[in-house]
């Protein structure tokens, strides 16, 4: 693609140098130019061959020490690596329809599972200094959330929601080869759904650079959360999938505030942003909706497919039904769960609804 963006880093960049730091960078897909603009060491210009995206630091890392992740493959002859998964597509409307919802705890699982997602919840606030206003509230300055503030947070969330569908899957995976008996079709959705979070991790990987301290909260968060989450979905897979639809409401209602601050013009760093190309290609995007406000959208309604998902999957008889979104129905006409979003259900399918 030969289209050029100029986007100006420099906001995210007094957060963590020194105040006379002005970084500029003039991106094309084909190659890149990045200039450093120090006012104190005069200009300089590397070139690199690599396909670049801009990235914004949440680190201290100095911005020419920012190495590119995952650079296309340097096998001879290969082009690119197709992925099994293609994501559905959206559109605007269905997008815009996602909303916030939250589905009543019914009994003493559906309690522990809520319970729990609300101890997280508080953990990850309290720890990131996160707080949401109350209707009319004014809170104080140190709780203005910035783009490297929400980054942060997008970050760490992703690498944690990449594990449950891994760990389902997998555990179902061995129960079917330890039994000898057929999965019916969750352990795709399940994968699927940790891929998902996944490339939501590597297209915010394009647009940040993480820094030490938040790689050693991921280690030690995966050691603890893998883990735990394995132990709990070996005694109650069916609370665990309930707890991950809590989780997801969470996520929902952070990409939905994110979105309205954006709107209100709060994070004029990401005004002009675009979603990178890793994005464009995952969710298909259109010309024209390519925006860091699109990307956020798409990825909203991402996280609402996976609380509409795991609330459904623990409505059901976890050992026997089967996967309602990997099954052709014999009634067409009666409205059965889709993998895509044109008919979401916030709280999720009840069992009666489906079979
Ligand atoms: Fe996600
Ligand atoms: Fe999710």
């Amino acid at each position: 693609m030969s289209s050029v963006s100029v986007l100006s880093t420099t906001s995210f960049r007094t957060a963590t140098r020194p105040q006379n730091y002005i970084h500029l960078i003039a991106r094309s897909y084909s190659g890149v130019t990045i200039a450093n603009l120090r006012s104190s060491r005069g200009l300089n210009t590397n070139t690199s061959q690599w396909n670049y995206t801009s990235k914004r630091p949440i680190t201290s890392t100095p911005q020419n020490q920012i190495k590119e992740y995952f650079p296309p493959p340097q096998t001879p002859g290969v082009k690119e690596v197709k992925s099994a998964w293609v994501h559905p597509v959206y559109n605007e409307d269905q997008m815009k329809n996602v909303a916030i919802a939250h589905r009543e705890a019914n009994n003493w699982s559906d309690w522990v599972a809520l319970g729990m997602v609300r101890v997280f919840r508080w953990g990850m606030d309290f720890t990131t200094g996160y707080k949401h206003p109350e209707p009319g509230e004014n809170l104080p300055e140190r709780f203005r959330m910035t783009e490297k503030k929400w980054m942060n947070r997008f970050v760490f969330l992703e690498t944690v929601a990449g594990v449950p569908g891994m760990v389902g899957g997998m555990l179902r995976h061995l129960r079917s080869l330890r039994r000898m008996k057929r999965d019916n079709g969750w352990i795709e959705t399940l994968l699927e759904e940790a891929f998902n979070e996944r490339m939501h991790l590597l297209t915010f990987l394009k647009l940040a650079e993480p820094g030490w301290f938040m790689r050693l909260m991921v280690l030690g968060a995966q050691g603890v959360f893998f883990n735990g989450f394995f132990v709990s979905y070996l005694i109650s897979p069916r609370i665990c999938h309930r707890f991950v639809g809590y989780l997801e409401e969470e996520a929902v209602i952070t990409y939905t505030r994110a979105i309205e601050e954006l709107e209100a013009g709060k994070l004029p760093e990401w005004e002009s942003l675009e979603a990178p190309q890793i994005a464009v290609q995952y969710w298909q995007m259109p010309e024209g909706q390519r925006t860091m406000k699109d990307l956020l959208m798409y990825i909203r309604a991402d996280e609402a497919k996976h609380r509409e998902v795991n609330h459904t999957l623990g409505n059901l008889v976890q050992a026997s039904d089967p996967n309602p979104y990997q099954t052709a129905y014999q009634n067409p006409v009666r409205e059965h769960p889709s993998k895509g979003i044109e008919n979401l259900k916030g709280t999720g399918w009840e069992r009666k609804e489906i079979f």
